[in-house]
């Protein structure tokens, strides 16, 4: 199987390590609207199996085995996928346009299946005006190790496309949760409100950013805070998520934490900016109320 992750960002890159250890899957192009982005995608799967080398959990050709199937590149390179997953931002007209202009790439495979990792939005929007289907299917960060793949059919979804992403997430080693259309489908539903939530503890002064992320690890045996999570997956996903929850319900109970959208708007995004909830310069994590003291 040829697959084609459009998106090289944290997701796009983790999603195809994950295809690229797949022994059924003979290449993988990894694509991005210029082939730098691309390019950087790749050396981070590079410095994440190095890691696993460095611990003596991988051997170095099992390592270049799995570097060797992936090519770098724009999205026109993919004309022989046999399956499309897009992992770009989560915006819906950008999501639309990708899959529109994909139809034109894929002239080699008609029977080439299109999904989407979208965490939060309509299958169904995403697929209308389009020639092809969408099935979602649903990864989590990281996209190597975490086990589920939420799969979601739209509206006019065949039954045969979600059977047939259903068997490649087993292929994969994950396990397929089928869940129906619905903003933020089941995890995000309930973690992102979550991750909100905590945000919302924090601004009005009930704890302090390490203690409300101990609070979550101790006693609940999260293995991250909710803090530090909102971190790593992104605090503008987070409020791309939020905002999603709230116009498509309409429920002020989704309503975006005040900080959250400050801290976005001044791009303290969380790990991928060098800073959040925490302080990652210079290979360390502090807080940064801490650090304020
Ligand atoms: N590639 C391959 N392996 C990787 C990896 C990668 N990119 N990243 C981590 N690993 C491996 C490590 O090598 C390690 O493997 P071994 O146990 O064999 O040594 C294992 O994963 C655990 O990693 P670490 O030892 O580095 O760190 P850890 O034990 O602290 O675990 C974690 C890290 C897996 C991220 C853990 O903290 C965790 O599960 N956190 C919660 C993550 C979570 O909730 N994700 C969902 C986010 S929501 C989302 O993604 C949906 C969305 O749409 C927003």
């Amino acid at each position: 199987m040829i697959v084609a992750v459009i998106g090289a960002g944290t997701m796009g890159s983790g999603i195809a390590q994950t295809f690229a250890s797949c022994d059924q899957v003979t290449k993988v192009y990894l694509c991005d609207f210029a082939t730098e982005y691309a390019e950087a995608g790749k050396h981070k799967i590079v410095a994440a199996l190095s890691k696993r080398i460095k611990k003596g959990k991988m051997t170095e050709q099992a390592a270049g085995a799995i570097i060797g199937k992936i090519v770098t590149g724009e999205n026109e390179i993919a004309v022989d996928a046999d399956l499309v997953v897009e992992a770009v931002t989560e915006k819906m007209e950008i999501k639309k346009d990708i899959f529109r202009k994909m139809q034109n790439v894929i002239v080699k495979n008609p029977d080439c299946i299109f999904a989407s990792n979208t965490s939060s939005l309509s299958i169904t929007e995403l697929a209308s005006g389009l020639q092809k289907p969408i099935v979602g299917m649903h990864f989590f960060n990281p996209a190597p190790v975490m086990k589920l793949v939420e799969v979601i059919a739209g509206l006019n979804t065949p039954d045969e496309v979600v059977e047939k992403i259903k068997e490649i997430a087993v292929a994969l080693g994950k396990t397929p949760v089928q869940v129906k259309e619905a903003p933020g489908f089941v995890v995000n539903r309930i973690l992102i409100p979550m991750i909100n939530e905590a945000i919302q503890v924090y601004s009005e002064g009930v704890s302090d950013i390490a203690g409300v992320d101990s609070a979550m690890k101790l006693g609940c045996n999260h293995p991250m805070g909710p803090l530090e999570l909102g971190d790593y997956i992104g605090l503008d996903i987070v409020l791309a998520i939020m905002n999603v929850l709230y116009e498509e319900t309409g429920d002020s109970k989704y309503r975006p934490a005040l900080l959250l959208k400050k801290m976005v708007r001044g791009h303290h995004l969380g790990v991928k900016t060098g800073i959040g909830f925490y302080d990652y310069s210079d290979g360390n994590k502090v807080p940064v109320d801490a650090k304020a003291e």
